[in-house]
């Protein structure tokens, strides 16, 4: 399906993606309509394994060698010089190319039976909560979509770390699970020398991962709190927390942790729509590690 230009949505161990032939622009053109993206916005392009980088980048940077020998597989999305054979279509008109080898056994099946550089954006309509479940992709793209490999739930929930790693050291575009401290960076972002000013991922411009209810940010352990407070005004609210719903609030995810809120994250705004609440309460998690990639994407889902 691949190879004959089709659309073939498949899990990652991040949230699935839409994936098509990397070098087939009618096919990445499909993508870009069946998502209802803009068209400055470049893709991801999969691969098998690190040996496939020089099918789509001109210039291995020893940064680039050093993080693919670390972190691939693996949710670390790497920004290259492309080769020009890659389509405008794929890379947005950029001269770079992003890149990453996925960490999920179907993904590794596929890349390594289609035998080509797959460009997969999230599997969501533009705007929408990315997809952790095949049921999400159906209910989003279920009728543009060629087929959609199902499985099961992601692991992580939440997209790839973005870097830039033409430079000496790796600059962040998009937070991701692979943290400013896994990279060796300042957790607080505030890296010394040139790099700072290097523009964000072109994606991250756009409001991003919207339910169709409010989303309210609580304190960390006062989700309860601000729930009941919110249906005292009439509301219909649900809520994620660390402790269980009160009651007339409707549940909708209890998590322990961060990486557990990671994972169940984009189901909850999915999960909170489906339950027509009005506003989704959910408890804020310190800044560090993969709370900063949890806490970006929360923000996003409230409108900024
Ligand atoms: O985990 C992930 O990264 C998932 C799975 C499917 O791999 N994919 C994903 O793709 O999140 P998408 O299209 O939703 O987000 C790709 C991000 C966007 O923010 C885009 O702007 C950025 O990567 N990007 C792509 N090519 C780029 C480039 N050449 N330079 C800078 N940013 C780039
Ligand atoms: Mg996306």
């Amino acid at each position: 399906m691949l190879r004959a230009g089709g659309l073939v949505a498949f899990p990652t161990e991040t949230v699935y993606g839409l994936g098509v032939d990397a070098f087939d622009p009618a096919a990445v053109a499909r993508a870009f309509a069946a998502k209802g993206r803009p068209a400055d916005n470049p893709l991801i392009v999969h691969l098998a394994d690190a040996g496939e980088l020089p099918r789509v980048v001109a210039s291995i940077t020893p940064l680039a060698r050093r993080l693919a020998a670390t972190f691939w597989p693996g949710p670390l999305t790497l920004v290259l010089a492309a080769v020009d054979t890659v389509p405008p279509a794929t890379t947005g008109g950029l001269t770079t190319v992003a890149v990453r080898v996925p960490d999920h056994p179907v993904a590794a099946a596929l890349l390594t039976l289609a035998d080509l550089p797959v460009a997969a954006p999230s599997a969501n309509r533009s705007g929408r909560p990315s997809p952790t479940t095949a049921e999400h992709v159906a209910a989003d793209l279920g009728t543009e979509v060629d087929v959609i490999l199902d499985g099961g739930p992601c692991p992580v929930g939440v997209e790839s770390t973005v870097v830039d790693a033409r430079g000496e050291r790796p600059v962040v575009l998009r937070e991701g699970t692979i943290t400013r401290e896994d990279l060796g960076l300042r957790a607080d972002g505030s890296e010394p020398g040139p790099a700072a000013d290097v523009a964000a991922s072109p994606g991250t411009r756009y409001r991003h991962y919207a339910p169709r209810c409010g989303v309210e940010l609580a304190p960390a352990g006062g989700g309860p709190a601000h729930a009941r407070r919110l249906v005292a005004t009439g509301a219909r609210v649900g809520l994620v927390a660390a402790d269980p719903a009160p009651a007339g609030v409707v549940p909708i995810a209890t998590v322990r942790d961060v990486p557990q809120l990671a994972q169940r994250l984009y189901a909850a705004l999915r999960d909170a729509e489906l339950a027509a609440v009005d506003v989704l309460v959910v408890e804020s998690v310190p800044e560090v590690g993969l709370g900063r990639a949890v806490m970006d994407r929360l923000r996003r889902a409230a409108g900024g």
